[in-house]
């Protein structure tokens, strides 16, 4: 039994509390959860919560995140948007084992492997020893891990979550997903709403089994089909409920003032076109101050948002226009039936309001010429057949961690052009980019300022410009699509 909408409070995840300066810890370890009133559904989850806890950073301090694997597979923590060293960006084959995992040969191809399938060096430090390109220094398989980020990069909601070869989908949808957010003076100069009227928004879909799990469809239970997701998923897969912040379409008591909305889509498959709906149909403006990679040069309004799953949005909503006990709601315009709710804001009270929004917000966007470009690469992202049947490809390939597929220099600006057959969010580690045009035309108002996912549209050519900065080593590039990272449409950036 579904709850009816906008009855469960938002939930604000916990900031997590550090070990020492600079030091977190996060226990990777199943418990059950109570989603859905009344049900009990076990979840993978980082420190017992989903989404995990949040980290809260500040720009340019460094941080040592220490993971410690308690779950039955092995797992790996990718930062997305950090601007991390290779060695701590979790590459796919990175594990950190649980107890008791025995390595088998497999790992060294990175191509999954068997659940407890024979017994080898018990820790899997042979793991990925077979491949010249692999940095041993990088190759690190044990029940705890350290990884370290610099931070060294604008201020931006980053999220971290598993990204373990084949099998990301599954470990995502199962509760692996929590916010990291990075901060500076200049942001907080700015004036912006701040303290409780400032949201972080998880949104996510998930299914309910009868049994009140979590319905993952997609992954063979013997986990001997590899990947993680059998083919008759290879759309991706969607669920019937709409969590924000791990609660099914709840809702939050707010002021009669500006609130900044810190958005996040981490749903596996599902897009979304988000609008807020004050009850007289009005719909209020949602004001974009900032992309996946921090402040935008200034605000743009949107009516109608798309986001993809990965991306991110910093959004300003004034809710003082709407009167004492109204109520807004943020809908899904792509749903139907019950996707359309995703969450709502019942305004409680009237109250003073300093906040602002500049009409200039950050003047560090870098910008880049096509002429500063010393390469165009052209990238396809379609279906085609790989090793296990049919699954997605990049350039007509499916991933394969022996292969580098693309050699780029550090300081290097470079143009991607990238093709889709159908939806495909292409993410890019290590660096954020522009997008130059989308279907030959200028990129669209919800294109601006620094991203690091861009949604491609079916059947559409979208430029993004970068310049390769930060770190010389292996990084990937991959539809975020979960299901379709896991069947093959990832690849090799090495960084020279
Ligand atoms: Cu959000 Cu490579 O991932
Ligand atoms: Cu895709």
């Amino acid at each position: 039994p579904l709850p009816p909408p906008y009855q469960v409070p938002l939930p604000i995840p916990r900031t997590l509390g550090p070990a020492g300066a600079g030091r977190y810890e996060i226990v990777q370890r199943e418990v059950i959860a109570e989603i859905l009133p009344g049900v009990r559904t076990p979840l993978w989850t980082y420190d017992g919560t989903f989404p995990g806890p949040t980290i809260e950073s500040r720009r340019g301090r460094p941080v040592t995140v220490t993971h410690r694997n308690e779950l039955p597979v092995p797992t790996v923590v990718h930062l997305h948007g950090g601007r991390t060293p290779a060695g701590s960006d979790g590459y796919p084959t990175d594990l950190v084992l649980p107890e008791g995992w025995a390595g088998d040969a497999e790992h060294g191809s990175g191509h999954g492997s068997g659940h407890g399938a024979g017994h080898g060096s018990g820790h899997g430090a042979g793991h990925g020893a077979g491949h010249g390109m692999h940095d041993p220094r990088a190759v690190v398989s044990e029940l705890t891990r350290d990884y370290a980020f610099p931070l060294d990069q604008r201020p931006a909601l980053l999220w971290y979550h598993d990204h373990r070869m084949d099998f990301t989908a599954p470990a995502i949808w199962r509760g692996l997903a929590g916010l990291h957010i990075v901060r500076d003076d200049a942001e907080d100069a700015l004036g912006l709403p701040a303290g409780p009227r400032e949201l972080p928004l998880m949104i996510a879909d998930r299914a309910f089994a009868a049994d009140g799990g979590l319905a993952y469809p997609a992954l063979d239970p013997a986990l001997r089909e590899r990947p993680g997701v059998r083919e008759p998923y290879l759309a991706g897969v969607l669920g019937d409920v709409i969590l924000v912040n791990g609660a099914p379409w709840p809702v939050h008591e707010v002021d009669a003032a500006r609130y900044r909305l810190r958005v996040l889509n981490a749903s596996n498959a599902r897009h979304y076109e988000l609008e807020a709906v004050a009850d007289d149909g009005r719909r209020l403006d949602l004001v974009q101050v900032g992309a996946d990679q921090g402040l935008l040069a200034a605000p743009v309004a949107h009516r109608l948002l798309p986001i993809a799953p990965a991306e991110r949005y910093d959004l300003v909503v004034d809710f003082s226009g709407v009167p004492v006990g109204g109520r807004v709601r943020l809908l899904n315009r792509l749903g139907s039936g019950r996707t359309r709710d995703v969450m709502a804001f019942r305004v409680a009270r009237r109250a003073a309001d300093e906040s602002r929004v500049p009409g200039t917000l950050a003047a560090d966007l870098p910008v880049w010429r096509r002429s500063d470009a010393v390469r165009v690469r052209d990238f396809a992202f379609r279906t085609g057949r790989m090793h296990s049947g049919h699954g997605w490809l990049i350039g007509g390939l499916p991933f394969d961690p022996a292969r580098t597929d693309v050699t780029a220099r550090l300081g290097d600006v470079e143009v991607w052009r990238l093709i889709a057959d159908v939806h495909h969010p292409v993410h890019l580690h290590l660096v954020g980019f522009r997008v130059l045009s989308r279907g030959g035309r200028p990129p669209l108002p919800h294109d601006a300022g620094l991203k690091d996912t861009v949604s491609l549209r079916p059947g559409e050519a979208v430029e993004i410009i970068t310049r390769f900065d930060g770190y010389r080593g292996r990084y990937l590039f991959h539809c975020h699509n979960a299901e379709h990272e896991d069947m093959g449409m990832m690849a090799n950036v090495e960084i020279i």
